[in-house]
């Protein structure tokens, strides 16, 4: 297991085709993972998750950031995407819309780094409370998000996902 000090976090090329191109591929196999082959797998077209990736790095569409993971070989262990969102009442937070560790590198804190980093970009953007959402089945991400002081805020037992939340210092 690599070391996590091995894998540098850094934000998405955004002229790179084939980072765009790996990011919503894991996109769909996040999806896949989470909701299974049959909801999953069919939910968004290539094409609608290319241009996901490339809605969070265009600043007239999104103030977002895609930061990836590189593994000391060079290939991308993972990735997190970062948004300012609002609520209905219009109050800002800061979303972790996606975050994704390919299997072969996870427990080895590369979603911890990510996720820092996640949120030192969106304290930078002035928000200091984060949310992310997940299914409620999800115990990898939701152990995640509460190694690092999150806590489930919210749970839709009709869409059975749990919303997690957190006020940084
Ligand atoms: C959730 C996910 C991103 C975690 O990535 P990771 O790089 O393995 O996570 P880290 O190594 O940084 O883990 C940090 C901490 O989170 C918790 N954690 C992470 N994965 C866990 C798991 N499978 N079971 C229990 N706790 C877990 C632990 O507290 C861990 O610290 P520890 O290893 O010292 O115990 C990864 O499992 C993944 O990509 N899952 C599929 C995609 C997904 O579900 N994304 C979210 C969609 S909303």
């Amino acid at each position: 297991m690599p070391e996590p000090s091995a894998h540098v976090v850094r934000p998405i090329d955004p002229d790179s085709a084939d980072e765009i191109a790996l990011v919503a591929a894991r996109m769909k196999l996040t999806l896949i993972e989470v909701l299974g082959e049959r909801e999953g797998g069919t939910l968004y077209t290539r094409e609608w998750l290319e241009d996901r990736v490339r809605f969070h790095l265009d600043p007239e569409r999104c103030q977002g950031r895609v930061f990836v993971a590189i593994a000391p070989g060079g290939e991308v262990s993972g990735h997190c995407i970062v948004r300012v969102e609002q609520d209905a009442a219009g109050r800002e937070f800061g979303l972790f819309s996606t975050t994704y560790v390919a299997p072969e590198a996870r427990r080895a804190g590369v979603a911890a780094a990510l996720v820092a980093r996640g949120e030192a970009w969106l304290r930078e953007a002035g928000m200091r409370e984060m949310e992310t959402y997940t299914a409620e089945s999800n115990t990898a991400l939701i152990a995640l998000f509460e190694s690092r002081g999150y806590a489930v805020t919210l749970r839709v037992p009709d869409k059975r996902m749990v919303v997690l939340g957190r006020t940084l210092d």
